[in-house]
């Protein structure tokens, strides 16, 4: 409660507000490390649980993952899930929980993983704004979050109007758009004109690309002509989007040692694309290729998820590149189709990059 009620006073806040959904970020021992774990701890073993439906961000391995990395690192994320589970989290271990629930349109949210707060802002309509890994805890127990921010209606207002020149053609290019918007933006809230038809798959990744790059936690991306004239205008054109690739392209050569498609984690429709395009075709020798979702939607794609592990891929669940140690699994050359992932993968996980959209993806992974 005081973290919440401190929050509050900080953000100009007069009450607190009932949340529907929390969503806590910082679940990977990778990120998180010893001195959360404790404090955790302490707070599991006063007895306090979430009020509200909560859910849980990433966490460092799944089976696949866990009898490749030592011991103590599997052992000490083991006993955060625990914790976790202590305080009433459902085991969800996913950066999409809309894709489990979804919010209802002007539900109210406590939200901590950046990506998703940006879709449900945008995309699904709901209320939250960016939580960080302790407020989100807090709101899940107390079940409220502070009336501030983009819980308020002025505050969702856009502040500036970006005109896309560029043709968007791949899921690549819509992250790219994130991160060069994300860099100039600011915190201002845009309305983007000149998105053709996206998938919700799209602007997943533009979302989740622009609040990797900045601290914009939503976009209005249909048109509103009467808001749009009085704005201060910027305009997209396509040697920005090109750029912006070759900069998220570290890598000298395009040989990757693994081929990551799922950051945000995989929609049902996305692994269906994924199952169709790869066919009957197998991964190469000495690659790896993984395609990350929710242990929810693998359930729900059963048959398709079977039709692309025959190929060689693995569909993990759990985690994803950025929050496990690609590292210690002799990983230094990653290919993605997502743009926060290459925008994180230099420094979170030592690794050089290659962004592409998912055709090249599955052309440099498979045989054939
Ligand atoms: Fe999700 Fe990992 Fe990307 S948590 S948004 S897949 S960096």
């Amino acid at each position: 409660m005081k973290i919440l009620v401190k929050l509050g006073e900080l953000f100009d806040a007069s009450r607190l507000i009932p949340i529907e959904l929390a969503h806590v970020s910082g679940v990977s021992y990778k990120t998180l490390g010893e001195a959360p774990t404790d404090f955790l701890e302490s707070l599991a073993s006063t007895g306090e649980k979430v009020n509200v439906e909560a859910t849980l961000n990433p966490q460092s391995f799944d089976k696949h993952l866990k009898e490749r990395l030592p011991e103590n690192l599997v052992k000490a994320q083991l006993k955060l899930c625990e914790i976790f589970d202590k305080l009433g989290f459902k085991p969800s271990f996913t950066c999409t929980p809309y894709y489990i629930k979804t919010p209802r349109k002007g539900a109210h949210l406590a939200w901590a993983e950046s990506s998703a707060v940006v879709y449900a802002n945008s995309v699904l309509g709901a209320w939250t704004n960016r939580e960080g890994g302790p407020s989100a805890l807090a709101a899940a127990i107390i079940g409220k979050t502070p009336n501030c921010g983009i819980h308020k209606a002025a505050n969702r207002k856009p502040k500036i109007l970006i005109e896309v020149e560029a043709p968007l053609k791949s899921e690549a290019d819509y992250g790219a758009l994130g991160i060069f918007l994300g860099k100039i933006l600011e915190d201002k809230i845009p309305l983007i004109k000149g998105l053709k038809n996206p998938l919700a798959e799209d602007l997943k990744q533009l979302g989740a690309a622009l609040a990797s790059a900045g601290m914009v936690n939503m976009f209005h991306y249909k048109n509103n002509a009467v808001e749009a004239r009085e704005l201060e205008k910027i305009t997209v054109e396509p040697k920005n989007i090109k750029e912006t690739i070759a900069e998220l392209t570290t890598a000298s050569t395009s040989k990757p040692d693994l081929i990551f498609i799922g950051c945000p984690h995989c929609s049902i429709r996305e692994i269906h694309r994924i199952a169709n395009m790869i066919g009957t075709r197998k991964v190469k020798d000495n690659v790896e290729f993984w395609i990350c979702t929710s242990r929810f939607v693998k359930k729900k794609a059963k048959a398709f998820v079977q039709k692309i592990e025959a190929s060689g891929a693995k569909v993990l669940t759990d985690t994803c590149t950025v929050v496990t140690w690609t590292d210690r699994l002799g990983i230094k050359k990653i290919m993605t189709n997502s743009a926060k992932t290459a925008h994180y993968a230099p420094t979170l996980n030592k690794a050089e990059t290659i962004l592409a959209p998912l055709k090249e993806c599955l052309k440099t992974a498979l045989k054939g």
